[in-house]
Formats: C-alpha cells, sequence, structure tokens
C-alpha cells in the first residue's frame, strides 16, 4: 500500500471499522447491568437497555440485510413485532409502554442476534452502495446509545438504594467558572443547514438563509450554583416568571427542583453524588429554561443563532462520551458537551426540506409537531455524534435527558 494511502487510513477508520466499533460500544453499555436492570422500564418515555441493543439490531437486519442481502433469512421471525420503534411501514409493533414486559428473548440471546447481524452484514459494509444507509444506522445507534444512559438512569433512580452503574471516586469539582462572558453577533443573513459532504441527519438541511437581528449567546451553560438562586428566589412559586403551559405543569406535578435533586445532593450514574455549584444544571424541561430565563432578565436562543455561533467552534470539544472510557467526564466548557442546550425554536422543516424514501423517510420528519429544538451535545453524546447543524427534539415537559440551557439577550 503506497505510504500516502496508509496514511490515510491510519487517519480515518473504515465504514466497517466505525460500524464495529459503535457496536461494541452499546454491549460495553450493558456490561455492568443485570438481566433486570437491563429489563427495567421505569415510564412510557423511557425503553429498557435490552431493548435499545435489540431495536438498533433490528434497524440493521431490517433495512440492509432483509432488503439488501438476496437469501438472508431473519434471525427470528417474531422479533420485528418487539423491536420496531415507530415505524408504521414496517408495520404492526408491541405497545411502547410495554416494552419493560419482555422478560423474554433474554439478553444473551439478543446479544446473540447481535453477533449474527454484526457477521451477516459485513459483506454490505464495504459495497459504497449501502455506505448512506450504514451511516445512518450508525448515528442511530449512537442516539440509542444516549437513550440507553439515560433511561437507565431514570430507571436505577427508581431504587431508593440508588445503585451505581459505574464505580467511580468522587469527581474533582468543577473549575469555578469565570464571568459568563458573551459570544456576540452583528445580525444580518446567515447561512444554517448542513450542507457538507458527510453524513447528517434528513432534518439538519437543506441549508438555507436566515434573518437574525443582533444578539449575544452566554459563554457558558446556566450552573447548579445560579439554579440554586433561582429556586431560592422563590423561582418555581412565581407564576409570572412561566409560560401558562409551564405553570400548569409545575404545579400539576408539584416540580420545585431539576429532575434527579434531592436536598444538596443529585442522582448520577455513579449513584447519589454532592451537587457541584460550579457544573452545568442538567435535566431541566424547556418550561423551566424558559422560566428561568426570564428570571435572569435575558432569553432562549433560537436555533439558527445557536447555530451561527457554533458554527466557528470545534463539535468535538467538550464533555462528550468517549468510546474508550464512556463513564469518565472530561472536556473543559464548550459550545458542545455537558448539556442539550433548549432553544426556543419548534422542531419544523427547513424550506425546502423532504424526507428520504421510503421507510426511513419516517425517521425524523413525522415528528415535527410539538416539539423544541435543542442543540449542541451532552456528556452521553458520543464524541463526533453531534455538529453544528444538529437538531435534537423533545416535548417542552419531558427532562430525562441531559437537557441544560445557556442564556441568550438582545442586542
Ligand atoms: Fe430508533
Amino acid at each position: 500500500m503506497p505510504e500516502a494511502q496508509r496514511q490515510r487510513t491510519a487517519a480515518a477508520p473504515t465504514l466497517a471499522e466505525r460500524y464495529a466499533a459503535t457496536r461494541r460500544l452499546s454491549e460495553a453499555l450493558v456490561g455492568p447491568l443485570s438481566e433486570a436492570d437491563a429489563t427495567l422500564q421505569s415510564m412510557p418515555d423511557a425503553s429498557p437497555a435490552k431493548w435499545h441493543l435489540a431495536h438498533t439490531t433490528w434497524f440493521f437486519e431490517t433495512f440492509l440485510l432483509r432488503d439488501r442481502l438476496p437469501g438472508y433469512k431473519l434471525f427470528d421471525e417474531a422479533w420485528p413485532f418487539l423491536f420496531n420503534s415507530y415505524y408504521e411501514a414496517e408495520g404492526e409493533r408491541i405497545l411502547r409502554p410495554r416494552r419493560g414486559m419482555l422478560s423474554r428473548p433474554t439478553l444473551d440471546m439478543i446479544l446473540e442476534w447481535r453477533a449474527h447481524v454484526d457477521k451477516a452484514i459485513r459483506p454490505l459494509l464495504t459495497d459504497p452502495a449501502n455506505a448512506a444507509l450504514v451511516e445512518l444506522g450508525i448515528a442511530h445507534e449512537q442516539q440509542h446509545q444516549e437513550l440507553l444512559l439515560t433511561d437507565i438512569k431514570h430507571a436505577l433512580f427508581q431504587n431508593p438504594l440508588g445503585p451505581a452503574m459505574w464505580a467511580l471516586p468522587e469527581p474533582a469539582p468543577a473549575e469555578m467558572a469565570e464571568a459568563p462572558g458573551w459570544y456576540e453577533h452583528p445580525g444580518g443573513i446567515a447561512l444554517v443547514g448542513y450542507g457538507g459532504e458527510g453524513f447528517a441527519f434528513d432534518n439538519e438541511g437543506p441549508p438555507h438563509r436566515v434573518l437574525l437581528e443582533p444578539f449575544a449567546l452566554a459563554g457558558r451553560l446556566v450552573s447548579n450554583g445560579e439554579w440554586e438562586q433561582f429556586i431560592a428566589d422563590r423561582g418555581y412559586a412565581t407564576a409570572s416568571l412561566w409560560l401558562s403551559d409551564g405553570w400548569d405543569w409545575v404545579r400539576r406535578k408539584r416540580i420545585d427542583a431539576p429532575e434527579y435533586w434531592y436536598e444538596g445532593e443529585h442522582f448520577t450514574h455513579t449513584g447519589w453524588r454532592v451537587r457541584d455549584p460550579w457544573a452545568p444544571v442538567c435535566h431541566i424541561s424547556y418550561y423551566e429554561a424558559d422560566a428561568f430565563a426570564t428570571w435572569a432578565g435575558a432569553r432562549l436562543p433560537t436555533e439558527f443563532e445557536w447555530e451561527a455561533i457554533a458554527q466557528g467552534h470545534d463539535p468535538l470539544a467538550g464533555n462528550q462520551l468517549d468510546t474508550a472510557d464512556p463513564p469518565r467526564p472530561r472536556g473543559g466548557p464548550s459550545l458542545f458537551g455537558d448539556c442539550w442546550q433548549f432553544t426556543r425554536s419548534a422542531y419544523l422543516p427547513y424550506p425546502r426540506f423532504e424526507p428520504a424514501a421510503g421507510a426511513v423517510g419516517e425517521y425524523n420528519g413525522k415528528f415535527m409537531s410539538g416539539q423544541v429544538v435543542l442543540r449542541g451535545a451532552s456528556c452521553a453524546t458520543v464524541r463526533g455524534h453531534s455538529r453544528s447543524s444538529y437538531r435534537n427534539f423533545f416535548y417542552p415537559h419531558q427532562r430525562w435527558q441531559f437537557t441544560g440551557l445557556r442564556l441568550a439577550k438582545d442586542l
């Protein structure tokens, strides 16, 4: 192999290598879990860890092996009913809140299925005609790795013993954050949306122009300490700070702190920990983020303001999940990492958006109703998964994801 080509090979892993690394990471994440842990479903929004392992495998088996490998026979013809998530084109499926009832197939059987699919798919990984679909499958599995982590956190939190998924020593406190500082933008016409040659989800495009008024975006995320001030100032009890739907939600659900907070501690993947006042506040809903911003005399950014600033920043920086050592946080403050950041933008299609043809067209487009866009990446996002055009989305009341906020203001 010529030297130049060897260097290129060393620098950029092949699609097959990235496929293998992604599949390995999913299995590493369930390594510390018992069969019972992996079967728990703590609420309808969350899925069992075992289900995530199986569903991501269903995706590859269905859209690659079944559809593109002549003569392939399904590992088990009954399983698509269990592990199809929401693809109407793929037929009937078990109701989402019933996923926690699947004591069978066992974790071992699902791992066996994974190995079977990984072996069968090998010849497809080197055919350029399949590259886009394999990329989608990898990105899909990475999304489920984050969901697996947030779902198991919620499940373990239900246990009064507060079990740790990962045993780690108490982390060093975050460095004292500097005075916020702001990224200022003069306004004008900005080009947003993904226009590159690599992989991006369909909802990130097409690229298009937007008009921005002059604004500023905070240099860091809002911290736990600042959130404690909001609570001490009766933020959760002051109706004038809240959107009407948010106030209704706070009263109905008796919300008075972020998810996982109890007194001076919060629940984490490493069990109950003393809260670090300098660490970014996490596990808040859109309603809480908006109320805090109002209290702070600021507002949430639009998704395009966020993107216009983030275009100049490294999406690989910050505290994100690393394949080699998932439990350990790393990376300093960045536009990316720690928590997904709420924007005030509704999750809508961009001008000239068209979902892909076929069942995979159901991936994003059909969810563009009633949700808000979050930008950035979190400590549970695989490093390299997100980028400045990436659009995450959740309903305004949801907060079991790693969600935080970065303030914005008009100039
Ligand atoms: Fe999925």
